[in-house]
């Protein structure tokens, strides 16, 4: 247990802060945890010893800035839960069939939490736990404490899902890949089970996803990372449909307003340099005429796909910046990739390992983003006022890009019909260099709809802005919050 602590003072509420141990769940939590630090509550980041190194730099700039954040590392039994050891973040989980024992094994983390909680001072506590880690229900409950839950995906994505499942449509619907729409929405989103798949409702989860909901059902109200205006109908039917409080404090990536807190965002652990080199190259670049491409920490493009990306944005002429994930190289592809980047002739740059997205979409040079539309991602670029060529892989990504390109009209699909998982087997490409080609000229072609989608973008990026300052809606809703969690009587 490290970390600037203040224990003796029960006026300070103390916020328990739990998220799976998965990249993209990971930083937005974190992100969260300062906020709520930074407004002077007390904060534990809950934790296990492999994250702790990836949750460092946030603990050390809380430390650095005399917030109240400890990083609490419990210890996961991996072996027990027949797991490799250090098998703790769902990256690290190495083939498919170790995902259940891996969600299973999560709930062993609810002993030692409820041993750490009971060892704590008297203080007005609150778990502020991710969706996906349930068994926090069964701590709360114990302890006689109040829980909210934290969803990550958008809230047109919960509130589309949580459409479907009450009309019950992913029982009625047999056929996976079937086209129908989203029921009673005021615009046609078209879906298949496929495309608005719910998280970890997957064959075999049966109970880790009963149980996922029962605790959804039974939690004390709902934190989601969006901010009112990106949502407001969304999240106004939302509220009304789970009948609890419910509090968009996001884009919570706004509390790094420094180019230090962003860059330490992330798997600090890369051997890059911190990404000062693509900042320069940046540097050089016409305003608003670099495409920057990047999937996410969890999807894998193989080497049939990266050749029509690059064939792709080599056929749309256009500037870009594509980070290319260490655990997709081969020598195979580092052949490919060093003459493409030739080739190029000092349009594209080519970066291997963790890049420093925020700062990269925040870089004035750079005037789009092809993305896979996992929440965090598209948010950044909201937030950074960038309109998007979408991409979706799996999970709610889909959904998040309909958001973009259908409600919000800031993005364009690249047109993936169906979800490729993550390390799926597919060796053929899904989607061909005519496709990515004619999404990158709409975003980035300087056409009358590119311009438009550009303009609204901006718009939102600075709404996105507004909401996190004082005053703001999410400024205001996380007051809220907290002011609620005073209120509650000291637990143990
Ligand atoms: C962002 O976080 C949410 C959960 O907190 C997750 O569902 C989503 O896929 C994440 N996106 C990325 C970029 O990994
Ligand atoms: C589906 O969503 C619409 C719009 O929010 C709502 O009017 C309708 O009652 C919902 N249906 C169910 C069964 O939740
Ligand atoms: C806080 O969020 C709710 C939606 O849950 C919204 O109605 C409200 O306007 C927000 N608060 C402020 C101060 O904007």
């Amino acid at each position: 247990m490290d970390g600037h602590f203040d224990g003796q003072n029960p006026a300070k509420p103390h916020f328990v802060v739990v998220p799976l141990m998965a990249q993209g769940h990971m930083i937005p939590m974190a992100d969260l945890a300062l906020l709520l630090a930074g407004r002077g509550a007390r904060v534990s980041l809950i934790t296990t010893p492999v994250n702790a190194v990836r949750l460092r730099a946030a603990a050390d700039l809380a430390a650095a800035s005399g917030l109240t954040l400890r990083l609490v590392e419990l210890p996961l039994p991996c072996a027990a839960a027949g797991l490799p050891d250090g098998c703790e973040n769902v990256d690290l989980v190495p083939k498919q069939d170790l995902f259940l024992p891996f969600f299973r094994s999560l709930n062993l983390l609810a002993d030692p939490l409820k041993s750490y909680l009971r060892a704590q001072p008297p203080a007005s506590t609150c778990i502020i736990s991710d969706q996906c880690m349930p068994w926090t229900m069964e701590v709360a409950g114990e302890l006689g404490i109040r829980r909210l839950v934290f969803h990550g995906p958008s809230c047109f994505f919960l509130l589309c899902t949580l459409n479907l499942t009450k009309h019950n449509l992913y029982d009625k619907v047999a056929d996976d890949l079937e086209s129908f729409f989203v029921p009673e929405l005021p615009q046609s989103i078209e879906v298949s089970k496929m495309t608005a798949q719910r998280f970890c409702d997957w064959p075999g989860m049966n109970d880790v996803f009963r149980h996922m909901q029962e605790a959804e059902e039974s939690a004390d109200g709902v934190v989601l990372n969006t901010f009112y205006e990106l949502e407001q109908w969304c999240v106004d039917e939302f509220r009304r449909k789970v009948g609890k409080e419910v509090w968009p404090v996001g884009p919570v990536s706004l509390f790094h307003k420094d180019a230090g807190g962003k860059a330490v965002r992330g798997n600090g652990i890369s051997g890059v340099d911190g990404g000062a080199g693509v900042l320069k190259w940046l540097e050089g670049r016409e305003k608003e005429s670099v495409l920057f491409v990047s999937f996410g920490s969890l999807a894998r493009t193989r080497i049939k796909q990266l050749v029509e990306i690059g064939r792709g944005l080599e056929a749309a002429g256009t500037c870009f910046v594509w980070a290319v994930k260490e655990a997709e190289q081969s020598e195979e592809v580092d052949t490919w990739l060093s003459e493409f980047e030739e080739r190029s002739g000092g349009r594209g740059l080519i970066i291997k390992g963790w890049v420093p997205q925020v700062l990269i979409l925040a870089a004035p040079a750079v005037g789009g983003f092809m993305t896979h539309c996992g929440w965090n991602s598209t948010l950044e670029a909201v937030t950074a006022g960038v309109p998007m060529v979408t991409w979706p892989h799996f999970a709610d990504q889909f959904l998040n890009s309909k958001l973009v390109v259908e409600v919000l009209g800031i993005g364009v699909g690249v047109g993936v019909k169906l979800p490729s998982f993550y390390q799926a087997t597919e060796e053929a490409a899904v989607v061909g260099r005519d496709e990515v080609e004619r999404a990158v000229v709409s975003v980035m072609g300087g056409g009358e709809e590119g311009e438009e989608m550009r303009r609204r973008a901006k718009e939102l990026g600075k709404k996105a802005r507004m909401a996190m300052e004082k005053g703001g809606s999410s400024y205001e809703n996380l007051t809220q919050l907290i002011d609620d969690a005073m209120a509650l009587p000291l637990a143990q």
